[in-house]
């Protein structure tokens, strides 16, 4: 019985062992996805033994998936641009690591916004943190024209800038809402307006009507930027369609059936 799970640490809030158990039991597949807390010191050897206790791949979260990178036999490169993997597989010996959080976005805003064309306009990112980069080389990889970031803490965007090439463009984070001019596409990478944390507070007035908007942080759902933005005749995207679909591809390989997102698929991953 092929055997997967999530490595972290914490790892017990992880909606991922919800999520591929209910797509192994809707496609009547035989297999188990089980939340591993593995330790920073532990993480190279726990690797090394997964596969021979069955194990055929795995998710690496937080705080492992920059670190898995110097385990890993064969990185992705997107992988590599990213600088983190966020799912593994294990085959003939070796431990190919992979990065699947820049197909989960693109995915998400392709079903939740269709017809949006990345390659249309700029587009504006909020944050310059670990989701910041693979929302970043996703969108450079489906040809957006700029990438306007926008970070609290601007020597990050400008590393990403020297980083990613003159295709980012940086903002001060006070500029922040002065960067919509002609964008298609407006992205919070940022932490804020999750439960719990600072209220998102960048005036977004100057957002065009039809501007293809989307959060990352999906708890609660329906964030204050969003509900504004919907409001100023954005099309609204809700980042929990990203973690559902960053999980299609390590599913489809571990167990062979690629896996429906659906209604049910998004309860499930809200613990509903
Ligand atoms: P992740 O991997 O989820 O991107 P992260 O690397 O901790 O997590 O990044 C969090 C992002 O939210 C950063 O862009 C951070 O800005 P800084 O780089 O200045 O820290 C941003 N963020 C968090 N709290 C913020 C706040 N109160 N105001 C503005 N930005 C904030």
């Amino acid at each position: 019985i092929p055997l997967a799970g999530v490595i972290g640490s914490p790892v017990a809030h992880s909606r991922s062992p919800a999520l591929h158990g209910h797509w192994l039991r809707v496609n009547g597949l035989r297999g188990h996805y089980v939340p591993l807390d593995v330790a920073q010191s532990d993480l190279r050897e726990v690797i090394r033994s997964l596969p021979r206790m069955g194990f055929v791949g795995a998710n690496v979260t937080i705080p492992h998936k920059e670190a898995i990178l110097d385990i890993a036999d064969v990185i992705t490169d997107r992988a590599a641009l990213i600088g983190a993997a966020n799912t593994l597989s294990f085959r003939d010996g070796k431990v190919y690591a992979d990065n699947t959080d820049g197909f989960g976005f693109m995915e998400n805003l392709r079903r939740g916004a269709p017809g949006w064309q990345p390659s249309s306009g700029p587009a504006v990112i909020f944050g310059a943190g670990g989701a910041a980069r693979a929302v970043i080389t996703s969108l450079l990889d489906a040809g957006v024209p700029e990438i306007r970031l926008a970070n609290r803490t601007r020597a990050r965007s400008d590393a990403l800038r020297q980083e990613f090439g003159t295709r980012v463009t940086v903002y001060d984070w006070v500029q922040a809402g002065n960067t919509f001019d002609e964008a298609t596409t407006v992205v919070n990478a940022t932490s804020l307006g999750m439960v719990g944390k600072s209220e998102f507070r960048v005036p977004l007035d100057g957002l065009a009507p039809g501007t293809v908007v989307t959060d990352l942080v999906y708890t609660p759902l329906d964030t204050a930027f969003l509900i504004r933005a919907r409001e100023l005749g954005a099309t609204t995207v809700d980042g929990l369609g990203m973690l559902l679909y960053q999980a299609v591809p390590g599913f489809e390989r571990w167990f062979g059936t690629k896996p429906v997102v659906d209604d049910t698929a998004r309860a499930v991953a809200l613990g509903k």
